[in-house]
């Protein structure tokens, strides 16, 4: 029998495990659990959702202080128009962050960004621009497009030097997605280099609407594969969403004519994982009912999460002048239902609670973490080191 160590995946000339560990936002896919991986040869993403505010906690810059300094008489305002972020802090600051890791890789595997478009961050095009490039002049290995269509995101790079020679990659939940990306950029001459194809089966936002079950990662995955071939653009497709082991991935590799996989779900629970460790204990408790898709993410796409994810109950008072990473011309839907002040609020605070870990984030997979974890003779489960976890799904 097969395992996914017996497969390659070719980028540039060279060969990597044909596992891309995926962008856990926010600093959960931590610098630590990225750099593991990239050396024990692997392909790993940073998130980069609320890139600056983890900057600030882990190499101590001082971007969401100077932008609570900059607006904190507005706090009263409904309006937050004014809320632009300070795009050179933003670069700089991003740069600084990306090139921090980049100085600790060995350059044995890939060290890649997931770059989210629904960051609006009350600037969306401008603040995308800033923050791609920045993790380009950085260095990283390439960029993953994610959570959006992304149709402006190849042109905002286009003047970058390293547009040609970083790796750029989306993620879809759809071949009509991939379709209308290739059909609206086609004029930029940029190929893409990977796709990913995200199932409903994943944790974080999803692609899907209220009728996610309707959707197999398969049958999709499938669809983008010949759309690779029909078009020309040949690049390896890696499945995501509900792979739990290499044998799993290579089930789907060879019914679909997928390359590869990108998990994050088994992750969320390594030691480097950025979870405090009595959430990684929730998390391998979880069993299936304690798992709901829902409306709570204002940036309109559902999201998967823990029922008991304590950003359901909480009643954030909105922090959009620190934070203010949904804002959209100026508002957000959390802020507009605090502001009516409605008893039953359908959001929560994603930017206060996602830099707090109070949103419990996970694909479907993760009622069996427990079938592969063990208790310690403290009874609590003893946590797995991402090259324990990167090698189980290597060999087993
Ligand atoms: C805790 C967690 C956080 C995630 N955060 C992001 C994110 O910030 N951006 C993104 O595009 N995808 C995010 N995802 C999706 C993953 O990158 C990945 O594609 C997906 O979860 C793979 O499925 P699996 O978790 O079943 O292995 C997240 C997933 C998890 C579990």
């Amino acid at each position: 029998m097969q395992c996914l160590d017996d497969f390659r995946l070719s980028f540039k000339g060279r060969d990597f495990l044909p596992l891309m560990v995926g962008g856990m936002g926010t600093n959960i896919s931590t610098a630590n659990l990225v750099l593991a991986i990239e050396k024990l040869g692997g392909m790993a993403h940073l998130s980069d959702a609320m890139l600056p505010d983890v900057a600030d906690r882990e190499i101590g810059t001082h971007f969401t202080k100077e932008k609570t300094i900059r607006f904190k008489s507005m706090i009263e305002e409904a309006d937050k128009t004014e809320e632009k972020f300070n795009l050179e802090a933003l670069s700089r600051v991003s740069k600084q962050y990306f090139s921090d890791v980049m100085e600790k890789a060995t350059g044995k595997g890939l060290v890649l960004v997931n770059c989210m478009e629904k960051l609006t961050m009350n600037d969306p095009i401008a603040t995308l621009k800033a923050r791609l490039n920045a993790a380009l002049d950085a260095g990283v290995d390439g960029i993953t497009m994610s959570a959006g269509l992304h149709l402006s995101s190849l042109k905002l790079m286009q003047d970058n030097p390293r547009f040609n020679d970083a790796l750029f990659g989306l993620v879809v939940s759809s071949a009509r997605a991939l379709n209308l990306f290739l059909k609206r950029t086609a004029f930029i001459g940029r190929k893409l280099d990977y796709v990913v194809v995200e199932g409903p089966l994943a944790g974080g936002h999803l692609g899907f609407g209220e009728d996610w079950r309707n959707f197999k990662l398969e049958d999709i995955v499938k669809d983008v594969v010949k759309l690779v071939k029909d078009t020309g653009l040949n690049v390896p497709v890696l499945g995501a969403g509900g792979i739990f082991s290499g044998k799993e991935a290579v089930d789907l590799m060879k019914k679909t004519g997928a390359s590869g996989i990108q998990a994050a779900t088994r992750f969320t629970i390594a030691q480097e994982s950025g979870l405090p460790d009595p959430v990684k204990q929730v998390y391998i408790d979880a069993k299936d009912e304690d798992v709901e898709v829902n409306h709570a993410s204002p940036t309109g796409y559902l999201m998967r999460m823990l029922k008991n994810s304590p950003a359901l109950t909480a009643n954030n008072r909105p922090n959009c002048e620190s934070y203010g990473y949904m804002l959209s011309h100026g508002s957000c839907p959390y802020l507009k239902e605090w502001l009516e002040n409605s008893s039953e609020k359908t959001k929560c605070c994603l930017c206060t609670n996602m830099r707090n870990y109070k949103v419990w984030t996970c694909g479907t997979s993760v009622s069996r973490l427990k079938t592969t974890t063990v208790r310690g003779q403290d009874g609590k489960w003893v946590l797995p080191t991402a090259e324990q976890i990167f090698n189980d799904y290597r060999l087993a």
